[in-house]
């Protein structure tokens, strides 16, 4: 590394909320309605790769996303930007032997191995991972989760692994909305993960624009967030302390549909879903029905790729039972799973 200019390379995993974020109070500092609670997948299979550099002869900073250029005056990454640069101001105080200026412009790219934009929460793993890479260029460390969350709100909860909580929190100026794990991945090692990629398409109304309308005419989202969520986040923890999958399935099924009733609830209405995830709904329905009990829960995003819970020790059946209702089309050989995340292209 010489004098005048430093690059590093990092990567950040995807996190699925079970407990879902819906809403903003502050739209500026992004601050939520309510708190969340989510999964932080493994970054073997959906991963975002972020190498940053910074340069004393680069002259503007620079963005590109899947190897396409995109602005990089774009507010939440010059938010992101401005507070890793305070941090690092706040570390080094003024010393002029620090190994890289802080005026310095920085070039960044960033690629996910998975759709970006299709609900399958790239937004979190792309800012987090940004958020991680600047910090590493400019020797900052400690609680970051709250940079993160300026670049996307979910974004917080992929700086944790395992089972991480987003607290609303209470002030004005955020210090307190910020991630906190509650449990590592290691503690429930049976927990996995099977991602159904129903459509790898953009959808048609962002998280930001979506959540925004909602907040505005949802009097389902208000009642949601001020007294479903507080309940169910208490209720939501305790599932995961005690390791109990038929209490954690049926709660994340029912936060899920609740999420997507808010939506329809909203006005002009939002759909998410499409005719493929309400048959993967029923489908997680009618196999648990079989068994007598919640072996599997589903839970869906801003999109409509379906997450699906559940033991280790039922992958290969529902798997295949799976398979058999959707048979492979020309993708359907691409039927990657892993433990805890897989992914399967459906048709
Ligand atoms: O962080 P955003 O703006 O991408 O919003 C994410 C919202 C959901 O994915 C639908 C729910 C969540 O908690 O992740």
């Amino acid at each position: 590394e010489e004098r005048g200019t430093a690059r590093v390379t990092c990567t950040a995993p995807v996190n699925i909320a079970v407990i879902k974020y819906w809403g903003k109070r502050d739209t500026d500092l992004i601050l939520p309605i309510n708190s969340s609670l989510s999964v932080t997948l493994h970054q073997d299979q959906l991963r975002t790769t972020t190498t940053a550099a910074a340069c004393r002869d680069f002259t503007e900073d620079r963005l590109w996303l899947n190897g396409e250029e995109v602005d990089a005056g774009q507010p939440r990454l010059q938010a992101c930007l401005r507070e890793v640069r305070r941090l690092a101001r706040k570390r080094r105080g003024d010393d002029a032997a620090a190994p890289l200026s802080l005026s310095y412009k920085v070039h960044v790219a960033s690629e996910n191995n998975f759709p970006t934009a299709a609900g399958l929460a790239s937004s979190a793993a792309g800012y987090a991972c940004l958020v991680s890479a600047l910090a590493r260029l400019y020797g900052v460390e400690g609680e970051l989760s709250e940079v993160a969350r300026r670049g996307s709100g979910s974004a917080c909860r992929s700086m944790l692994g395992g089972f991480v909580q987003w607290h609303r929190g209470e002030r004005p100026d955020g210090r307190d909305s910020v991630a906190q794990q509650l449990a590592p991945e290691t503690h429930w090692p049976e927990l996995s993960v099977l991602v159904l990629v129903v459509s790898g398409e953009k959808k048609a109304v962002g998280s930001t624009a979506g959540m925004q309308t909602s907040v505005d005419t949802s009097p389902l989202l208000k009642y949601r967030a001020e007294v479903v969520v507080p309940e169910r986040m208490t209720r939501m923890a305790r599932c995961i302390q005690d390791r109990d999958f038929e209490a954690f399935g049926q709660l994340t099924m029912q936060d899920s549909n609740q999420f997507h009733a808010t939506c329809l609830d909203t006005f002009p209405p939002i759909f998410y879903l499409n005719d493929i995830s309400q048959r993967i709904i029923a489908l997680a329905h009618r196999f648990n029905a079989h068994h007598g009990r919640t072996k599997v829960a589903y839970t869906f995003d801003a999109g409509p790729n379906a997450v699906i819970f559940m033991l280790e020790d039922t992958v290969d059946e529902f798997v295949e039972v799976v398979r058999r209702s959707f048979p492979p089309n020309s993708n359907g050989d691409q039927f990657l799973r892993g433990r805890p995340v897989g992914t399967a292209v459906l048709p």
